[in-house]
């Protein structure tokens, strides 16, 4: 009988092509196979999240309740930015934690596996050309690195200290991976790093100069391949080149992400941005204009050190103005190693809720108004998931949650769909081809 393993992944898309990565060294070197509850594996991994304070508190007791439920001889794993940032301390704190794996060393899973008390953490350690194995949660959507790590310094992150610096991986690896996915039926590429449209500053051989604009463009030369996102760009390299071929080429699909994180530019210099409340709106007017229909989603700190009343009204006049499609708005959280938890005039945590909450509320207004425009219309949806209720889901180009009547035959195809009825969390429509 095969081992088993069972996987629990938290925070942002990069984690969720860890885990993959993970899975692929495991099924392919070790003959893992999934386990269907933690309960019956014998290889437990969690693959944390270090950016805010809060999971990182819960997850001692969450190893504790895997330690309880896990089968006699079974291992838990800590992988992921907790790992990096914790290391031995883990097992210290969590004497039954069996190995740690930090986010930039997770093609060492096989072998921290034979290794009891393994603690592999080394922000340095340069993955960026490591050839993983196949595997994919998606059959429909294929997530590709692009860089690893992260060279800027944002004043309030521990992104840099959990995944090292920026290397870029080279092009004809990525080309490669998502030639060889869209082949096999993953017709919508998703590429992946902290920091996209830094691509090329620095790879760790030999590479021929490319950006990110030059490897969009060379992805979607790939004939099999439809659609291309990423995630996430960084709104201070959002030059006129790149939003040009963002809006000329067809395959790259019409949502970006424009992480403001703050309206008022004198917090933005205190995060260490790199840019002010002008070039933002200047960037995002620009894509307005060469992109029609196109949505932007962004991420917003609020209640960072020093933020004045008068700062956060100019954060909600950058809303009122972009009217984002998305935002993923977080309270402040001081994370170690970084230098905005020395800042002094840290603000108040019921302060940071009411700001939380107000800016949650006009974006839900907002939203409800550009949600009521849909309906009636007709988008292309290219499905990718089956849903209960004889439903399947997908998405429109823009990047809208889209449920319709169907079964697989739907899947993997893009097919013209009419939204008949819209909430906060998605669409429902019926197909029209
Ligand atoms: N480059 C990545 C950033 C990863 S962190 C990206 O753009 O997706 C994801 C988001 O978490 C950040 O954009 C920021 O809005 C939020 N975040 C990071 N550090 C934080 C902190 N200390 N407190 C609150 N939110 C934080
Ligand atoms: Fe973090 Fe800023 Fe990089 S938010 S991941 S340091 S771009």
């Amino acid at each position: 009988m095969s081992k088993t393993y069972y996987i629990e992944t938290l925070g942002c898309a990069m984690n969720v092509r860890d885990s993959e990565h993970m899975i692929a060294e495991l099924t392919l070197k070790e003959g893992y196979e999934e386990a269907r509850s933690p309960e019956e594996a014998d290889l437990i991994l969690i693959n944390t999240c270090s950016v805010r304070e809060k999971p990182v508190h819960k997850l001692f007791s969450e190893i504790g309740q895997f330690a309880k439920r896990k089968k006699e001889g079974a291992k838990i794993g800590v992988c992921g930015c907790t790992a990096s940032h914790l290391g031995e301390e883990i097992i210290r704190r969590a004497p039954y934690v069996d190995f740690v794996l930090g986010a930039r060393n997770v093609s060492k899973i096989t072998d921290v596996l034979h290794r009891p008390k393994a603690v592999e953490v080394d922000i340095d350690y340069d993955e960026s050309t490591y050839a993983f194995g196949e595997f994919r949660t998606s059959l429909y959507k294929a997530y590709i690195n692009i860089s690893i790590g992260c060279d800027k310094q944002c004043s309030f992150c521990i992104v840099p200290h959990t995944r090292g610096e920026e290397i870029s991986i080279p092009a004809d690896l990525i080309l490669q991976e998502a030639r060889k996915a869209a082949r096999s039926g993953a017709k919508e590429i998703f590429l992946l790093g902290q920091n996209v449209n830094n691509y090329g500053r620095r790879f760790s051989s030999e590479h021929p100069k490319m950006d990110f604009t030059d490897l969009l463009k060379a992805v979607s030369e790939i004939e099999e391949v439809e659609r291309i996102r990423f995630t996430s760009p960084h709104p201070l390299h959002m030059d006129d080149a790149f939003l040009e071929e963002f809006a000329r080429n067809p395959k790259i699909c019409k949502s970006m992400h424009m992480p403001l994180q703050s309206g008022s530019s004198r917090i933005l210099k205190a995060m260490k941005r790199g840019y002010t409340k002008e070039w933002f709106l200047d960037r995002a007017a620009r894509l307005r204009e060469t992109v029609p229909g196109v949505s932007i989603s962004t991420d917003i700190i609020v209640a960072f050190p020093g933020e004045s009343d008068e700062d956060f009204e100019e954060t909600m006049e950058v809303v009122e103005r972009v009217r984002f499609e998305q935002i993923f708005s977080f309270k402040y959280s001081p994370r170690p190693m970084t230098p905005a938890a020395e800042y002094e005039k840290q603000v108040p945590d019921e302060v940071g809720s009411q700001r939380l909450a107000r800016l949650q509320g006009r974006h839900n207004e907002m939203l409800d108004e550009m949600k009521s425009d849909r309906l009636g219309r007709v988008y292309e949806v290219y499905f990718e998931e089956l849903r209960p209720g004889g439903l399947v889901a997908g998405r429109t180009d823009n990047n809208w949650l889209v449920q319709a009547e169907g079964s697989e035959e739907l899947l993997g195809r893009t097919v013209p769909v009419k939204i008949v009825e819209t909430s906060r969390l998605g669409s429902r429509g019926v197909v029209v081809a």
